[in-house]
């Protein structure tokens, strides 16, 4: 018989292989969908920098017997950027269709995940998505979507447009799908409060099946500051990206192609780098021949003169917020928090906070646990596979004062322009000798601050021991001692117990 072949849309692989996105079962989807939708508000409003108000409302459907899937309505509405009407159809109804390609920061990657709930949401229910979006111009759109899989397209059923009289600007989304909230709620809420814990700023409320309401609200109405956009540096780049750039250059010889094409490479350095990779500065990059761009990329990675990246297209959170983070979720005695200075891995740049809280509402637990983020999302699921793990499993935590005793809950936060996640879910990251290397010392930093804490805590104990000793013997030992030498009037002891008193206040 002879073969058939045929060829299938972006759409129909995601289609096809959901399981590789994190939609693997009506647990997981659930989950997915929402945090799906809850990074891109939460994207729009850093892109709008407006403080984020985030309602998410999950409702079910359908009265379910045992053993039958229950069907939920999603809705999640922001106060962020908007999107431009063109646009809308496309961001919602086209798989790989976004505008987070961009070299800088973002919770978004490849223009899937928002589009893979609402296509689960399809193939689970058979039912459009409704978009509501104003930019804060004088209109809200309103769009009724479905996808044509096969083609990877937007099908418009309906569009509506309103009077935006309140110069409305965010983006409201609903659709209906198979779900399971009931074994997905403890990660649902987990998920919540690590959220609300990277982003201290913003107000997020959630309403779930049963009506009960979940509310985070806002701490602080200081944002980190936003991420500039960045030109791809030497050391990360490959022959296809030259060979793009050389495609749309207006440059007419390789000293301008590098210099403008390329990030923190100036008129000095790449002189310096066309004499090393023995390329004339005058030659045209449009009149590259394939084997000279191969040894441009060959050249460029063994230069050892380009600068490091600068860290502008990243935006951490920052010491302050993450410190306010941990306080307002985890209320602990004591926090300690890091950030590290900018990194780079493959030309990528990369920045790691750490954090340990320690006491006070931080339980205690046998193995220590351990909150990851990576680009402010928490990562909750294959945590075993994930670099921090193995870093907390090479360190010794005795030389810290840390025990299974010890009430202490571990924090790392990679941000980079591109996380090495293992998959597209964005559930864990990889080994990078770099970046495990800048968490190892992260770790270390925090776990420094927190035995310094630790060892004071207990000199202050024990003295407070001591002292309590001392007053309640001290006034009898004073008046013996009166006694003993003959004397009319004891000896002053109320500056000694003064230090008592002090020492005690110091502990609470
Ligand atoms: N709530 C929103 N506000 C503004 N823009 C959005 C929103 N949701 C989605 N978008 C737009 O739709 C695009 C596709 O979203 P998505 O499929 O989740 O991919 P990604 O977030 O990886 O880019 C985004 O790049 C963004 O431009
Ligand atoms: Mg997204």
């Amino acid at each position: 018989m002879a073969q058939t072949f045929e060829e299938i849309s972006a759409a129909d692989f995601f289609y096809r292989n959901r399981d590789i996105a994190g939609f693997t079962n009506p647990a997981r989807a659930i989950f997915s969908s929402m945090r799906e939708l809850i990074e891109n508000a939460l994207d729009a409003s850093d892109l709008f920098n407006v403080s984020p108000d985030i309602y998410i409302r999950l409702s079910q459907e359908n009265e379910t017997e045992l053993g039958e899937v229950a069907v939920y309505t999603l809705r999640v509405e922001d106060n962020g950027s908007g999107i431009p009407p063109r646009h809308i159809p496309s961001a919602f109804g086209q798989v790989l269709f976004g505008s987070k390609y961009k070299l800088k920061q973002a919770r978004g990657t490849f223009g899937l995940g928002g589009t893979m709930a609402v296509l689960y949401g399809q193939i689970t229910t058979h039912k459009p998505v409704y978009v509501t979006s104003s930019t804060g111009t004088s209109k809200i759109y309103r769009y009724k979507l479905m996808i044509d899989i096969q083609r990877n397209r937007p099908l418009i059923l309906d569009r509506k447009i309103q009077i935006n009289k309140e110069k409305w600007h965010g983006t409201t989304v609903e659709f209906c799908l198979e779900g399971d909230y009931f074994r997905a709620m403890p990660k649902i809420l987990e998920y919540l409060k690590q959220t609300a814990l990277v982003t201290p700023y913003a107000n997020i409320t959630f309403t779930d099946p049963k009506g009960r309401l979940y509310k985070f609200t806002r701490a602080t109405t200081k944002m980190p500051t936003p991420p500039k956009e960045t030109l791809p540096h030497p050391y990360g780049v490959d022959v296809e990206i030259i060979q793009r750039l050389t495609r749309i250059t207006p440059y007419r010889n390789m000293l301008d192609f590098m210099k403008m094409h390329f990030h923190r490479v100036g008129e000095n350095t790449a002189n310096r780098f066309l004499e090393f990779a023995g390329i004339s500065e005058r030659k045209n990059p449009k009149k590259l021949k394939p084997h000279e761009i191969v040894k441009l990329v060959r050249m460029m990675k063994r230069f050892n003169g380009f600068l490091p990246p600068d860290a502008g297209c990243l935006s951490p959170l920052g010491e302050e917020l993450l410190k306010a983070g941990i306080l307002k979720e985890l209320r602990p005695e004591f926090v300690a928090v890091f950030q590290r200075k900018p990194s780079t891995y493959s030309g990528h740049p990369f920045i790691v906070e750490t954090a340990i809280a320690y006491g006070g509402n931080v339980p205690k637990k046998d193995d220590i646990p351990l909150y990851r983020f990576a680009n402010r999302i928490p990562l909750l699921y294959d945590e075993a596979s994930d670099v921090s793990v193995r870093v907390i499993r090479s360190i010794n935590w005795r030389r810290y004062r840390v025990s299974s005793e010890t009430p202490i809950i571990i924090l790392v936060h990679v941000c980079s322009t591109k996380v090495p996640y293992k998959t597209v879910g964005k559930e864990f990251i990889a080994d990078r000798p770099e970046v495990k290397r800048e968490i190892l010392n992260g770790i270390r930093e925090v776990a420094r601050q927190l035995q310094r804490f630790l060892t004071k805590q207990e000199h202050v104990e024990k003295e407070r021991r001591r002292l309590s000793v001392f007053s309640k013997y001290l006034p009898k030992i004073a008046r013996f001692s009166m006694e003993l030498a003959g004397k009319e009037k004891p000896p002053n002891i109320k500056k000694l117990l003064r230090t008592v008193r002090k020492l005690e206040k110091e502990k609470d």
